[in-house]
C-alpha cells in the first residue's frame, strides 16, 4: 500500500494492514483482538518501529484507517478532544491514563480516570470524549488507530476545562494542553 507517511518496518507495516483488513472485511472487535494479540508481543514491533525524534507520527492515512505513533510525553495533561470516529489505542510500552468526559450541552464533565498499563488496548466509540496524560516518568509506547480519516474529521478540542468547543487543529491541542499540578 502506498498510503504510509514515514518509512516503518515490515512487522509495523504487516499490523496497519492487517488491522485495517480486519475492520474492513470483519468487523471492529477483530481488528481490537488482533491489537490485543499485537501488544501482548510487541518485540517486532519495538524493533520495526524507527527511532522517532518526535512524540507524535503519522504512519499510515487512507480512507479507512488514520494510524499514528504516540509516546506521549511524560507529565503533561492534554485536553479533552474527540475523534468523530471510532478509535482504539495500542499500549506496548509504559502506560496511558485516560480521562473520560460526559457531555453536557456544548461543554464536557470530567467522568473518570483510569490508566491502562501496557500490554492494554483501549478501544473509544464515535461519541467518546476523552483526555490523555502519561504519569510516568518515560516516553509510552503506543499506535493510535482511527477508522477513518482523521485529518478531514470535523470534531471538538475544549478547553481544560471542558468549555469552549473549537474545531480540533492540533496547534490549538498543544496550545491547551499543561503540565500535571
Ligand atoms: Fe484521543
Amino acid at each position: 500500500m502506498n498510503d504510509y507517511e514515514v518509512e516503518v518496518g515490515d512487522a509495523v507495516k504487516d499490523l496497519i494492514e492487517t488491522v485495517r483488513r480486519l475492520y474492513v472485511e470483519n468487523s471492529i472487535d477483530a481488528a481490537v483482538d488482533h491489537l490485543k494479540e499485537a501488544v501482548a508481543n510487541p518485540a517486532a514491533i519495538i524493533s520495526d518501529m524507527p527511532d522517532f525524534d518526535c512524540d507524535e507520527v503519522l504512519l499510515y492515512l487512507d480512507d479507512h484507517v488514520t494510524a499514528y505513533y504516540i509516546a506521549t510525553t511524560p507529565q503533561i495533561l492534554y485536553p479533552p478532544h474527540e475523534h468523530g470516529m471510532i478509535a482504539v489505542s495500542a499500549i506496548y510500552g509504559g502506560a496511558e491514563t485516560h480521562i473520560f468526559y460526559d457531555r453536557d450541552g456544548d461543554d464536557v464533565v470530567e467522568r473518570s480516570q483510569v490508566t491502562f498499563d501496557a500490554p492494554n488496548v483501549v478501544d473509544l466509540d464515535v461519541n467518546a470524549v476523552h483526555a490523555i496524560s502519561n504519569l510516568g516518568e518515560r516516553p509510552n509506547q503506543t499506535i493510535h488507530f482511527y477508522f477513518g480519516d482523521l485529518e478531514m474529521a470535523k470534531r471538538h478540542v475544549w478547553d481544560m476545562d471542558g468549555k469552549n468547543p473549537r474545531q480540533y487543529v492540533h496547534e490549538n491541542y498543544l496550545n491547551l494542553s499543561r503540565p500535571v499540578n
